[in-house]
């Protein structure tokens, strides 16, 4: 029988205090729920239910056909979530319904909750945790061994307060049981909600086994309510990342500063530093150096490369290649092998060869850079009009002297040179030299005579 997942994810979220939905906020690299859905799928196969609410358009943006939806219109408590997703509720096997706030949920635990549940012909089966801090959470009353009900904080009994075992929102159902549980939820409590957690009682009143399974490690049951707790989720996160990628073989100096989105790749003695910020979609190869300070986004630096206090956005740098300090590298730049972009160079949609170097304080944007060819300090690649963006074409082995401007559109061909200071506003043939500055006069005595000698 196969177990499906629903995902409770329409809550307003108040306490984050955001125009965004809770569950779309980004915590090392993906959003909250995701996640949760992540695990959930890697234990049924196929994507979850997920209950959302008010913004379920931004929603469903953001995770377009990984998950099944079900709508909650007005949001009157995890019950009530539920019930939303009644359609989904069929057979006579058991349903796991967990929270879409709790990112550290790992596979792992929901698997050994729907297990326990069916080896034991459970009525349901929970998640339970020991915590110091047991303020806010559903209590888990037992009795008999099994548990009895949940009361939660709000509706607490001092002495049931003193409980520190809490529930996690972590749970397997008899789908049978909890649709009949479902009809009978009531909102006569503290918040005036329907509470899910109320289906225990329920079905442990009529006579059915309710087993809670104390979580291992606390961490994974940690409710992300407000930005404190996105936070300490987002550090366990960035641990479990790094942790991983260390055991692979990567050198990570200091790996609680240092921030490595989740489904980036590094390879094999890579040496990252403290404060570099690896996101999205990107890949590191073997052997490269990440100094400090450095982000990193949507992009592929190959190995032996080295990379100090730079911005690269959605580019490719090649294997061997030196970028930075403080190196700006735009969407769409293509770095080749054994380069050198240094301090201060701005690229953009722009491709610079194997072998070619651009050291200092330069800007090439819209254009290219032929193989071995040498950009000298604080070079212009003059793209726009005012009007419209055109390209600059450097060949091979060309050499471009300090403080040129190159006007787009133009061409230097291959094996030129480019005279310190010039403004180049025509093509410029293979091997030629080009000179485009006015001619340096001296004034014999010129500031003398100014001075009145
Ligand atoms: C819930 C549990 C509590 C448990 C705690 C663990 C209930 C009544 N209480 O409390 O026992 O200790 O989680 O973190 O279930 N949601 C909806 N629709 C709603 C209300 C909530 O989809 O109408 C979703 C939220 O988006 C959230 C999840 O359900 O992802 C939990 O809701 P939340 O309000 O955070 O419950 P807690 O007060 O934390
Ligand atoms: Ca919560």
């Amino acid at each position: 029988m196969k177990t499906d997942c629903i995902i409770l994810a329409a809550g307003q979220g108040t306490r984050m205090k955001s125009s965004r939905p809770k569950v779309l906020h980004n915590i090392a690299g993906k959003a909250l729920a995701a996640w949760v859905v992540d695990a959930a799928k890697e234990v049924t196969g196929t994507p979850p239910v997920l209950v959302v609410g008010n913004d379920a358009q931004k929603v469903k943006e953001a995770f377009g056909d990984s998950v099944r939806y079900a709508v909650q219109a007005e949001q009157l408590g995890t019950g009530h979530a539920v019930v939303s997703a009644e359609e989904y509720l069929t057979g006579d096997g058991y349903v796991i319904v967990v929270a879409g706030d709790m990112p550290l949920i790992r596979a792992e635990t929901l698997k050994k909750i729907a297990a326990k549940a069916a080896a034991e012909k459970l009525g349901a089966c929970l998640l339970s945790a020991v915590v110091s801090d047991p303020f806010g959470y559903g209590r888990i009353v037992r009795s008999g061994g099994g548990v009895a009900c949940i009361v939660e904080h709000k509706d607490a009994t001092d002495e049931e307060l003193e409980i520190c075992e809490v529930n996690a929102s972590v749970y397997c159902f008899s789908v049978p049981l909890l649709k009949e549980a479902l009809k009978k939820l009531k909102n006569d409590n503290a918040q005036g909600e329907y509470y899910l957690t109320d289906c225990v009682a329920y079905i442990a009143g009529c006579g059915h086994r309710i087993e809670a399974v104390l979580c291992e490690d606390p961490a994974e049951c940690i409710g992300v309510n407000d930005r404190v707790q996105l936070a300490a989720a987002a550090k366990q996160l960035r641990q479990r990342i790094n942790s991983a990628l260390m055991r692979e073989g990567v050198a990570i100096i200091d790996p609680d500063n240092t921030y490595i989105d989740a489904g980036v790749k590094i390879g094999m003695d890579t040496v990252v530093y403290p404060g570099v910020v690896l996101e999205g979609d990107t890949s590191i190869g073997d052997n490269s150096v990440l100094y400090p300070g450095s982000r990193i986004k949507d992009s592929r630096i190959g190995s032996g490369t080295a990379v100090q206090n730079s911005v690269i956005l959605e580019s490719t740098v090649g294997d061997s290649t030196t970028i930075g300090p403080y190196a700006y590298l735009r969407p769409n730049s293509v770095v080749g092998s054994g380069c050198r972009v240094g301090d201060f160079v701005e690229v953009k949609n722009a491709l610079i060869k194997d072998g070619a170097k651009v050291s200092h304080l330069s800007y090439i944007g819209d254009g290219e850079i032929g193989e071995r060819s040498n950009i000298g300090c604080g070079v212009v690649f003059v793209n726009y009009d005012g009007q419209k963006k055109s390209r600059t074409v450097v060949g091979k082995n060309v050499f471009v002297g300090c403080n040129a401007n190159l006007i787009a559109p133009v061409t230097i061909d291959d094996g030129a040179y480019i005279a310190a200071g010039s403004t180049v506003t025509h093509d410029v043939e293979r091997d030629a030299l080009c000179i485009a500055r006015s001619r340096q006069k001296n004034i014999e005595g010129w500031a003398k005579r100014r001075r009145g000698e």
